[in-house]
């Protein structure tokens, strides 16, 4: 429901509070053109700038309280954890670390929300993105009638002149003309926009990156990494078991630290712009990695095959905002069911930017020597390859033949087709 801007003197607004730009500037401009209460809430999932440092500045610039709410668990093992399962990779390529912290993130605003009485929800998303259709959508679908605000997409500054209006109206922002860039970041990876890479030429320069080393910068010595997993679920790093969430944040050190995660991709938004996005997500690379190089040991090859397909469907509806609708849900529990015998351990070798699987090994796989061997102790029937191409290649024979003959050039075809009438003479 959007929300105009008659008769919410009165109310409470609670403003998805990011630390940032947008968010800073909209506590003033909320307060300014509505005369309401404005709350600041911002949602934990792992941003590495100092979140009591934004909640002091919120307080600052006039919000009337400031809350965080610590959900990184939450985040890996409700959200991380089921893309993972699922392999998710928008368009091949971008993990979908801030698509699925939105979910999250409305999820905990609405609750909030509720507690304390506010009637509508205001976020920092511009008209242009995919966060605004998240965020709207998932409190659409949470909260059906809480109003929504989105000053961004009405105020019509530019970044320019939102960085002048904070400068005029003594807010403490942490941005500069000079590095205007958008910085999204979660547990599962940083976003970084605008500034100079919305030319696609030009080539990301090395200080956006804060997550991983260059090729230059990395250790000049490989290391190994050996993930265990549970279900699908990794659940130890280098023999040492441990909570996800700390494997991710340790392999995003670990990982990065080898430049590994880096991803430079030209992104088709839901609202038809194509846009160039470059991420750093060493852990979600090399998670995702481990998990694919599992399946591939363990799942039948239907399963893995038909999965696949599911996962683009799956990435795609995560990526346009759908994270809570019925067709998630239903997928999430093919994705869940799949898991069942992804139980193992996968060994990675990191060095200058790659992560290259090295090893595996499962209880549940489906790797055998005696059948795939060319040494000694071969099991595999020899003699029935000849039957079984025989069959499978008989469809295509047949065809191939009666083909031969309706040209009028079959010597050995028993069949002709004549042109226009079909008949099929002997
Ligand atoms: N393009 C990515 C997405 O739509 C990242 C967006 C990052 N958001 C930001 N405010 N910088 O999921």
């Amino acid at each position: 429901m959007e929300v105009s801007a008659q008769g919410k003197q009165n109310e409470k607004i609670l403003l998805a509070y990011s630390g940032g730009l947008d968010t800073s500037v909209a506590i003033h401009w909320l307060k300014e053109k509505y005369g309401c209460e404005v709350i600041a809430v911002t949602v934990d999932v792992g941003q590495s700038d100092d979140l009591k440092d934004a909640m002091r500045r919120a307080k600052t610039i006039g919000a009337s309280r400031a809350w965080m709410i610590d959900a990184k668990k939450e985040f890996a093992d409700n959200f991380v954890l089921p893309a993972l399962k699922a392999n998710a990779l928008y368009e091949g390529n971008y993990p979908l670390s801030t698509a699925i912290a939105r979910p999250l993130m409305v999820e905990k605003l609405v609750e909030m929300a509720k507690r304390l009485d506010c009637t509508t929800i205001a976020h920092g998303c511009t008209a242009k993105g995919n966060d605004q259709v998240r965020f709207e959508v998932s409190i659409m679908a949470l909260a059906p009638d809480m109003g929504i605000l989105a000053p961004v997409r009405e105020w019509k500054m530019t970044r320019e002149d939102e960085i002048n209006y904070a400068k005029e109206h003594d807010i403490p922002i942490p941005v500069s003309v000079e590095k205007p860039y958008s910085i999204d970041e979660s547990i599962w990876g940083r976003a970084i926009e605008c500034g100079v890479l919305e030319d696609p030429w030009t080539e990301p320069p090395e200080d956006i990156f804060e997550w991983t080393n260059g090729t230059d910068t990395s250790p000049q010595e490989h290391e190994y990494v050996e993930i265990g997993f549970f279900q699908g679920k990794p659940i130890s790093l280098n023999g040492v078991q441990m909570g996800f969430l700390d494997i991710i944040a340790k392999l995003n050190d670990i990982a990065g630290n080898h430049g590994v995660g880096r991803i430079d991709h030209i992104e088709n938004r839901l609202v038809g712009i194509k846009s160039r996005e470059v991420y750093e997500a060493p852990a979600a690379i090399v998670l995702i990695k481990a998990h694919q190089d599992l399946e591939s040991l363990v799942m039948a090859k239907d399963l893995l095959h038909y999965k696949k397909v599911i996962e683009q469907h799956y990435s795609d509806l995560i990526y346009n905002g759908l994270w809570f609708s019925p067709l998630k849900d239903a997928m999430d529990a093919f994705v869940e069911k799949s898991q069942e015998m992804v139980t193992g351990t996968i060994k990675l070798k990191l060095f200058k930017g790659s992560a290259v699987v090295v090893g595996r090994e499962s209880p549940y796989s489906l790797y055998s020597t005696a059948l795939s061997t060319y040494a000694k102790g071969d099991e595999f029937d020899h003699s029935s390859a000849k039957g079984f191409i025989y069959v499978w290649g008989l469809p295509l024979k047949v065809g191939s033949m009666v083909k031969a003959g309706a040209n009028g050039n079959g010597t050995t075809g028993e069949a002709a087709v004549s042109e226009g009438s079909y008949t099929v003479c002997k």
